[in-house]
């Protein structure tokens, strides 16, 4: 068995905040390591963004996170950059990458309706990606893909204090729930925004359904990659970036992220 670094940087990357409900998994699991979360916020929501822009935009801010922070392994916190960039970058950059695809493997051996919905950007729920994980893994279950276009806009909002409608939740989410005599029962929340909002997704299902979050997944990955943990007993450091310049510190703080350890894109 190997035996623990005594400090490791892992680089937690998404357009805005729904990376942090990845971040906060992995620095339970390892609360000696040094964290750098980057929200690429000035080219949020990545949903709307065209392909090819968005691999040449992760592609190059990784090169110069990379060149400032040195990380020792780098988790692609959002799906919808994951099911399109994660070759380009593995390709380039030989540094450990885990990245975050729709689970539809663990929610199809979990389903026992065997009908599931996969809820994610639109662009997540287009790509080939999303597609080819369907051919190869769902068996005999019927799946739902439900591409939204706001949802992560939603949870944003939220999570900045601005509260969004039920009736606007409901909106996004209903098409989730498919009833022909077999009802759906698992949910994929394949974009790590959603659960932000889980108390809310979950009072507002019509039926309760298991909502699959990936987020515990990725940090025994995350184990796997780096074997055991710093100790603990030099608490780990977390900064955050932001390349808007604009760091919503009141939303960083519900994450234990304190405004001191916040800077803007380029900063240090
Ligand atoms: N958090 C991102 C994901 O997991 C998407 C949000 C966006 O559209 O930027 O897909």
């Amino acid at each position: 068995m190997s035996a623990a670094a005594t400090s490791e940087t892992i680089l937690v990357f998404d357009s805005g905040l729904g990376g942090l409900t990845v971040y906060r998994e992995i620095a339970a699991a390892r609360p000696g390591a040094d964290f750098i979360y980057v929200a690429d916020d000035a080219a949020f929501p990545y949903g709307a963004m065209d392909e090819a822009a968005l691999v040449t935009r992760v592609v190059t801010l990784m090169d110069e996170l990379i060149a400032a922070y040195r990380p020792d392994l780098i988790v692609i916190a959002c799906n919808t950059a994951s099911t399109i960039v994660l070759p380009d970058l593995r390709k380039k950059i030989s540094l450990p990458f885990v990245g975050t695809v729709p689970a539809i493997k663990p929610a199809c051996a979990n389903s026992v309706s065997r009908h599931i919905a996969v809820l994610g950007t639109e662009a997540t729920i287009a790509r080939e990606y999303t597609r080819a994980l369907i051919r190869d893994y769902a068996g005999d279950c019927q799946v739902t893909l439900v591409g939204s276009k706001t949802l992560a806009t939603y949870a944003e909002a939220e999570l900045a204090g601005t509260p969004v409608s039920d009736q606007a939740i409901s909106a996004e989410i209903a098409p989730c729930f498919r009833d022909d005599g077999a009802r759906t029962d698992t949910v994929v929340l394949a974009c790590t925004h959603y659960p932000l909002l889980i108390d809310r997704l979950r009072r507002l299902a019509p039926w309760p359904v298991a909502f699959l979050d990936p987020a515990p997944a990725i940090a025994r990955r995350v184990g796997d990659l780096l074997g055991p943990a710093p100790s603990a007993a030099r608490a780990g450091t977390t900064r955050a970036i932001f390349t808007s310049g604009r760091p919503p510190t009141a939303a960083l703080a519900q994450f234990g992220i304190r405004s001191q350890q916040v800077a803007s894109a380029g900063s240090d």
